[in-house]
């Protein structure tokens, strides 16, 4: 069945006490707009439509960031979830299938359970969850099993606010009747607006069948304030962790490791405790990531060990039994198969060749200070410790650099470079120093 998807992202979000429009908020490192928009995607739908607002520009960069074929429309005024919807009503002309609309700030629902709302036969159906704390959430009225009705907490008698079933957000209808029902929706509300939430009773009332399709509480959090959204990272954070430990990665202590939406770590690797997985990196199977790594935009193979208290950073790609040892950071470099970058140094904007080593303390330095230059440095090469390596530069296959060396030509193949000043030593003058030293302490101690 063909399907489209109405994704509501206009509003402010007030409670949220910020400039940055509520969706755009991150959960697991990606906004919160990208976890609906994914959830939706599984069913691949014919249309996307996100409805945009408040930050409209930045909304639509989040939104065609996840899928350039989104089409993001505007509301201009707040004026409603229902208002809102209506705005798709361009985009989606023609479109005789099932529409369904999700709310950018209610992150969690499964493909699963959308799959469910888009087979239900009801002509509307809508996801209810059972609150523990129903709170502000809309109220479902049933009879039987039709919904009658949705009434809004601040619309609700107190009758009305015992009831625990509560709406999600998410309906699907066929996409006609939805926008022929929001053309009945008035502001006859406590809120003065056009909620989305009249719907089932304007469906009852031309005879219409109206269904709650049922899913677990998790997956219909909406968040609207800093604490939901705490409260939302610890839940996909939770969830994240027990789908890598179910696909065979081992986290010694799950609870220290952060996740992002897009992390992809493969079976059998094993994460020591507090690394972060910032957003777009990938570790292949069997690879090690020790304590207190931080790692972003990088890919990392099959037998490659990194860390402890290593910074992969965008564009760092690790090939197999590659090591990034301590106090390391990488940036836009591929280090080849059993390259070494064991202690303390800056690799950016680089190419390390297979098994190459790279001592500790070496820096490539890549910033004049206005452009940013490349560094390679070739196969089985051995770079002394403390080497700079002023970039733009390149070091050939099997050469060594001497330690503390500032290396600012290329060095051929097989050849040892030395850039540093020759040792001097001058007998017996150490002594003679210190002594010199030691008395003119003594006087001074004298003279105060
Ligand atoms: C809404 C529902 C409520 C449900 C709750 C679940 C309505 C009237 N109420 O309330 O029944 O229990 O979600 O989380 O639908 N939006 C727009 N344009 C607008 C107004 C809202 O795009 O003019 C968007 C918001 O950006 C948000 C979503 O719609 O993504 C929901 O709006 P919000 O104000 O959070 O509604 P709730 O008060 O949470
Ligand atoms: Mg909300």
């Amino acid at each position: 069945m063909s399907v489209a998807l109405i994704i509501l992202a206009a509003g402010k979000g007030t409670r949220m006490n910020s400039d940055l429009p509520k969706v755009l908020h991150p959960i697991g490192g990606a906004p919160m707009l990208h976890h609906a928009m994914r959830a939706g995607a599984a069913l691949e739908p014919a249309h996307t439509v996100v409805v945009a607002g408040y930050g409209a520009d930045a909304v639509r960069r989040a939104a065609l960031a996840f899928d350039d074929e989104a089409a993001v429309v505007v509301q201009e005024e707040q004026l409603g979830t229902a208002h809102a919807a209506a705005q798709a009503r361009q985009a989606l002309a023609g479109f005789e299938g099932r529409a369904i609309v999700l709310f950018g700030d209610t992150p969690f629902v499964r493909p699963e359970t959308l799959e469910a709302l888009r087979d239900a036969s009801a002509d509307i159906s809508v996801l209810g969850f059972e609150a523990a704390d129903p709170a502000r959430y809309g109220r479902l009225v049933m009879e039987g099993d039709q919904l009658q009705r949705i009434v809004e907490f601040k619309d609700a008698s107190e009758a009305e606010r015992a009831i625990t079933l509560c709406n999600s957000g998410v309906l699907a209808a066929p996409a006609p009747l939805l926008f022929d029902l929001i053309g009945e929706v008035n502001k006859d509300n406590v809120q003065g607006e056009y909620y989305l939430t009249d719907l089932p009773r304007l469906a009852r009332a031309r005879g219409l069948d109206v269904a709650v399709v049922r899913c677990a509480e998790a997956e219909t959090l909406g968040i609207n304030s800093r604490a939901e959204l705490a409260g939302a990272e610890a839940q996909f954070q939770a969830a994240a962790r027990a789908a890598l430990l179910e696909d065979g990665v081992t986290l010694a202590a799950p609870d220290t490791v952060v996740l992002s939406l897009d992390t992809n770590i493969g079976r059998d690797t094993l994460i020591e405790p507090n690394v972060v997985f910032g957003p777009g990196v990938s570790v292949e199977s069997g690879a090690t990531i020790r304590a207190f790594s931080h790692l972003e935009g990088c890919h990392v193979s099959r037998g490659a060990i990194v860390g402890p208290y290593a910074r992969l950073r965008p564009g760092a790609e690790l090939a197999e039994d590659v090591r990034v040892g301590n106090f390391v950071e990488i940036k836009n470099a591929t280090l080849a198969p059993g390259a070494k970058v064991n202690h303390l140094s800056y690799i950016g904007d680089a190419s390390i060749g297979a098994g190459s080593n790279i001592g500790a303390g070496t820096i490539t330095c890549n910033y004049d200070g206005v452009m940013k230059h490349f560094t390679h440095v070739g196969e089985r090469v051995f770079i002394g410790s403390n080497t700079m390596l002023v970039a733009p530069v390149s070091i050939g296959n099997e050469a060594m650099t001497g330690s503390g060396s500032v290396i600012t030509s290329d060095v051929e193949a097989g050849a040892l470079a030395l850039a540093r000043a020759p040792q001097v030593e001058k007998p017996g003058m150490a002594r003679k120093l210190m002594d010199m030293l030691r008395a003119r302490k003594a006087r001074q101690g004298r003279g105060s």
